[in-house]
């Protein structure tokens, strides 16, 4: 399974931070951001991992972290998103370095307490479709909601005025190689992005989406408040716990 992480778009959320330094470069405690969603790929056993980049100063990336020697690796694929195109465009960027094969994508700013060994495990052994991983949050209205019937996720919305659910999708999600025909088909949502929910519900239409709960801790570091939450957090527990 390969692995892809998120790490363009402007950050506008956190200006002026984001000014000159690109969002996922900031601190959070005592790394730069992108070092914990590589650390969670690398703890699932995924080695083979792309980072999509974007905004000012992308070479910084490289500059930090090379091919990834401070990881254990060997090499490490790079490339550009141009503007702000929405997670599915930056993902559709991916295509050719997925090559058929399975992919598990994660934001940039999506930091986790314990791991995803078990959700890679399920995902190589589902035939085909999708995986999602949910979390219980008090500000659903912040993210993509899934709204549950029974054991199965009825609907995804993306950050609904009335959640019907407090179950936020995080940043973390295993596709099979059809993902990319579902974003060629995709238009740009009201904020002018092609949105990884609407790829999600996609699968789901043809019963192939499935779902874990996370457990231990979950945040993003978009704004000010999360990013201040995703220090404190690292600070008290560290993150990517095995
Ligand atoms: C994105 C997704 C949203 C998801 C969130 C997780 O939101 O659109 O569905 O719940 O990431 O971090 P964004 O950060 O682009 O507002």
């Amino acid at each position: 399974m390969k692995g892809v992480i998120l790490a363009g778009g402007l950050g506008t959320r956190l200006y002026p931070l984001t000014k000159v330094m690109n969002k996922h470069l900031l601190p959070v405690y005592d790394k730069p951001m992108i070092f914990y969603p590589i650390e969670t790929l690398i703890t699932a056993g995924i080695r083979d991992i792309l980072i999509v980049t974007g905004g000012n100063h992308a070479g910084d990336f490289l500059r930090l972290i090379g091919n990834g020697r401070d990881f254990g690796l060997q090499h490490v694929n790079y490339t550009y998103q141009e503007g702000e195109g929405g997670i599915a465009e930056a993902l559709g960027l991916a295509r050719y370095f997925c090559d058929q094969e399975k992919v598990v994508v994660i934001l940039g700013d999506n930091i986790i307490e314990k791991n995803i060994v078990q959700a890679v495990k399920e995902f190589a052994g589902q035939p085909s479709g999708a995986k999602l991983l949910l979390k219980e949050v008090e500000d659903p209205e912040r993210f993509g909601v899934a709204e549950l019937e029974g054991p199965r996720i009825k609907k995804i919305v993306e950050k609904p005025k009335a959640p019907k659910s407090n179950l936020a999708v995080i940043g973390i999600y295993f596709y099979d190689p059809q993902v990319f025909e579902f974003i060629d088909s995709l238009e740009p949502s009201e904020r002018g992005e092609l949105e990884i929910t609407d790829v999600n519900n996609m699968y789901l239409e043809r019963s192939v989406l499935t779902y874990g709960v996370l457990e231990g801790w979950w945040t993003d570091a978009g704004t000010f408040d999360s990013l201040l939450r995703a220090g404190r957090l690292v600070a008290q527990t560290g993150a990517n716990n095995l």
